[in-house]
């Protein structure tokens, strides 16, 4: 008889805060997309960690539905992978608690993106923002994740939900599943267009410096004619040329191409040209995203309906090792 192996599971989020951006798409979204095929798979809107920041609460609602209505305009079909938002999965929650007692104060000291979310919100260092990770952690060993699709900047909190989860099978024998990261080879950090030495970020105060998956086509080629790059006028992927890089990983990615490929193509010509490419390239690649999404949009109820769906079907599996882990720990 033949052996039936079982698809890996994979499962990611992303944050409700502002609009998604290019930086989303590449270095993650769209890596959620091409796992539907070979995976089962799990995606989630993590408004739980969004208030981690101040957040406007009807602004928070509102956007918590456009980034679920903007996932599946990307790609995200409902009918292949578990599509939800977080705090309409109670689970999420409560693992979080146990696990927060399996975490160390010092590893959390640790993570990189507290320290710098601590210097930027310096008057809201919330223990909710300390703690991060461990719902983070949460969200991925409650579905027993293989893979986590992520840009590199969530590769220390993948690398912390997997150290936690080993901590407690050491413990507790084999609950929770050792997560990896799967960090894409292109992309995995799209940097920002005004200063290519940082990350492209929806929270940048500078607009400029990022471009929204549902930004106007005119808008997305003036923001990517800005963008800083050298002085040299040659396009060629190499050190010192962050400006250059980053416009080329974008071409790359949205077109298929090589650098080698792009570097012959914009042989001899300037910035000018190839940023124009770049900017109407990238145009056209988000247009019917940006219908889609329109569309998704028109129907609320529908949306709603999807949304419900999805924290059902997410429900059903995450309850399973909650009550698994409860019953480890001697709660249940
Ligand atoms: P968030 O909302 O900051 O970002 C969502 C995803 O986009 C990636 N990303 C980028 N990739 C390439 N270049 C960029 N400039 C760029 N900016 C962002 C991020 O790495 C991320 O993969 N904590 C997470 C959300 C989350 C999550 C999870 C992820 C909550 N629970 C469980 C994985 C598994 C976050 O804030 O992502």
């Amino acid at each position: 008889m033949e052996e039936i192996i079982p698809k890996k599971i994979s499962l990611s989020g992303i944050q409700p805060t502002g609009i998604m951006t290019l930086g989303n798409y590449i270095g993650a979204v769209r890596n959620w997309v091409k796992f539907q095929d070979e995976c089962d798979c799990l995606y989630m809107i993590a408004n739980l960690h969004a208030i981690t920041v101040k957040q406007n609460p009807a602004e928070l609602r509102k956007h918590t539905l456009e980034a679920f209505a903007l996932i599946i305009a990307c790609g995200i079909d409902p009918q292949k992978s578990v599509a939800f938002i977080q705090s309409q999965v109670p689970e999420h929650s409560e693992l979080s608690w146990v696990l927060n007692c399996y975490a160390q104060f010092g590893e959390m000291s640790r993570m990189t993106q507290f320290k710098d979310k601590s210097r930027k919100h310096a008057d809201n260092i919330n223990v909710g923002l300390f703690t991060y990770p461990i719902l983070m952690a949460s969200d991925i060993l409650l579905y027993k994740s293989d893979i986590v699709p992520v840009g590199v900047d969530q590769k220390q909190h993948v690398e912390i939900a997997r150290d936690i989860a080993n901590r407690f099978n050491g413990i507790y024998g084999d609950v929770f599943t050792l997560p990896e990261p799967y960090i894409p080879k292109d992309g995995a950090k799209i940097m920002s267009l005004v200063d290519p030495t940082k990350k492209m970020s929806k929270s940048d105060e500078n607009p400029n410096g990022f471009i929204a998956i549902l930004e106007d086509r005119d808008s997305i080629i003036r923001k990517i004619k800005r963008s800083v790059t050298d002085s040299e006028a040659i396009v060629a992927y190499r050190e010192n040329k962050d400006g250059i890089n980053n416009l080329m990983t974008i071409y790359s990615v949205v077109t298929g191409k090589s650098y080698a490929d792009i570097e012959k193509e914009f042989d001899g010509k300037g910035y000018g040209e190839f940023k124009s490419a770049v900017g109407e390239t990238v145009a056209d690649y988000l247009e019917p995203v940006k219908e889609r999404f329109n569309q998704l949009m028109c129907d609320k109820a529908y949306l709603e309906s999807l949304c419900s769906q999805g924290a059902e079907k997410a429900s059903r599996i995450a309850r399973k090792t909650l009550s698994k882990v409860y019953r480890k720990v001697g709660l249940a």
